[in-house]
């Protein structure tokens, strides 16, 4: 199972003063030397945390793999192209929100995400999207051509009793094999922390997890190389 670390909260402390501090390249050096197996971070339309010249940065000092996650939208496409990321992970992106609340909704907008993925692929840059994990939304991912799809596990996180997560657990565990089934990557992510991400890191048919808010809220207490060497023991599989 691989790690990829979202580093977005680093930033918005680095934000909060306005200065460079702490630093988004030294951070990702810390993890990377930690076992992650890959950085990911989301250039907003609003540029409330990642900016552009971070992108860049983070292009010119990751040494493992780079996951750019954004909208579909023009601009930030632009800057995906002069960037050149390992991967696009593309989402829905709503101004008000406090984070990525939703998956895409890849059959409403089959044209246009199938457009951008051949954009992406003609300059060798993979993509995944990510869809809530409802089969129809996976099986229209497939259709127009994606790599990998990122299962939102959003409600799993959220479930409100266990009886409840088990459901939702299910649910990731069937739509990640059925992804796996069409030849699709599958990666995984989004409110994983410490308690749940392990029985998601369990499900076979997953190859990767995004993780961000609960390693930078832990790496407070314990320090980021820490913080990263448990979530990689949590999740590790032989
Ligand atoms: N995957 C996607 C697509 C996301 O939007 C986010 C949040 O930025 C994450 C994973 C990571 O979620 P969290 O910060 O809750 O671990």
């Amino acid at each position: 199972m691989r790690l990829t670390i979202n580093i977005d909260h680093i930033a918005t402390l680095r934000n909060a003063r306005g200065g460079h501090e702490p630093s988004l390249v030294e951070a990702t050096r810390i993890c990377e030397a930690a076992g992650a197996h890959g950085i990911v971070c989301h250039l907003r339309e609003d540029r409330r945390h990642i900016r552009d010249t971070d992108v860049r940065e983070l292009r010119k000092t990751i040494t493992t793999k780079l996951d750019l996650e954004m909208a579909a939208i023009d601009e930030i496409i632009q800057v995906a192209l002069e960037v050149v990321p390992d991967f696009v992970t593309l989402v829905p992106e709503r101004r008000r929100e406090l984070t990525t609340e939703d998956g895409l909704d890849v059959r409403a907008n089959k044209l246009h995400l199938k457009e951008v993925i051949k954009t992406f692929h003609q300059h060798r840059i993979a993509v995944s999207l990510f869809v809530n994990p409802i089969r129809e939304q996976i099986e229209a991912a497939h259709e127009i051509e994606t790599d990998m799809i990122e299962i939102h596990t959003g409600e799993y996180a959220e479930a409100r009793n266990s009886l409840h997560q088990q459901e939702l657990l299910a649910q990731v565990a069937q739509a990640a094999a059925l992804a796996k089934s069409l030849g699709l990557g599958v990666h995984a992510g989004h409110g994983l922390n410490y308690s749940n991400a392990g029985a998601i890191a369990a499900i076979r048919a997953i190859d990767e997890l995004s993780i961000g808010y609960s390693i930078v809220a832990r790496s407070m207490f314990v320090g980021l190389e820490c913080a990263v060497k448990e979530m990689r023991s949590l999740v590790h599989q032989e």
